[in-house]
């Protein structure tokens, strides 16, 4: 059973490329974006809780999501892999995921980081923004994400690397090209 973080700056292609790897192993996936996206639409506690955080571009605390976390994974099953996508990103989150899989006998497979220019990144967001519906999705925020992710998130590039699991990936050109680039590491894990 294979987990893979699937690591990258809002708009570096995670949830894309995501797609692209279920459809070819067979895996399943965690995007905790989706997960929140849903409990706000459900209108639960946590959801309204989040959103405030969400529409302002800031993280969610960690407390909040290392507990759906652990919850999501459970309820997944047996399966080939998975794949953790918009997770962990900050340091204690990904203490939190380690800690979670040695309770049960496995651990991160290998971290694939999607490295794409930061105006590249705004520019496909602030695109993405007409027709997504993603409250986050306009230029002031689509800025404030991009700073809170070099501040909070980008650390965990040299703590991946410290793991020996860091694998960084060219994030842009088509998404083929891409996606052959992480198959080709996870054919070798
Ligand atoms: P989340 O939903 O994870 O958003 P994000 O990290 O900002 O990233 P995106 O989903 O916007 O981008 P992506 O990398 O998936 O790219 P995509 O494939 O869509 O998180 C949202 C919010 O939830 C956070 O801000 C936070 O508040 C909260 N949150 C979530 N997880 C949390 C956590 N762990 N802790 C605390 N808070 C948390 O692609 C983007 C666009 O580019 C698309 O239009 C796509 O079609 C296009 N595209 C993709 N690849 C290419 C390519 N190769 N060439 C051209 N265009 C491309
Ligand atoms: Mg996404």
């Amino acid at each position: 059973m294979k987990n893979i973080v699937i690591f990258g700056a809002p708009g570096s292609g995670k949830g894309t490329q995501s797609d692209l790897l279920v459809e070819k192993y067979g895996f399943k996936h965690i995007s905790t974006g989706d997960v929140l996206r849903a409990e706000i639409k459900n209108e639960t506690e946590l959801g309204k809780t989040a959103k405030q955080f969400i529409d302002n571009g800031q993280l969610v605390p960690d407390s909040l999501i290392i507990d759906i976390l652990a919850a999501t994974y459970d309820a997944l099953g047996q399966c080939e892999g998975v794949i953790f996508d918009g997770f962990p990103r900050t340091i204690p989150q990904a203490e939190a995921l380690k800690a979670m899989l040695a309770e049960r006998g496995t651990a991160v497979s290998a971290m694939l980081e999607l490295q794409v220019p930061t105006e590249m990144l705004v520019e496909r967001l602030v695109n993405r923004g007409k027709t997504s519906g993603r409250a986050d999705d306009n230029e002031e925020t689509i800025r404030k994400r991009l700073d809170v992710y070099e501040s909070q998130t980008s650390p965990l590039i040299s703590w991946y690397e410290t793991e020996g699991l860091r694998n960084a990936v060219k994030g842009y050109g088509t998404l083929q090209e891409i996606n052959d680039a992480l198959c080709a590491i996870i054919d070798k894990l």
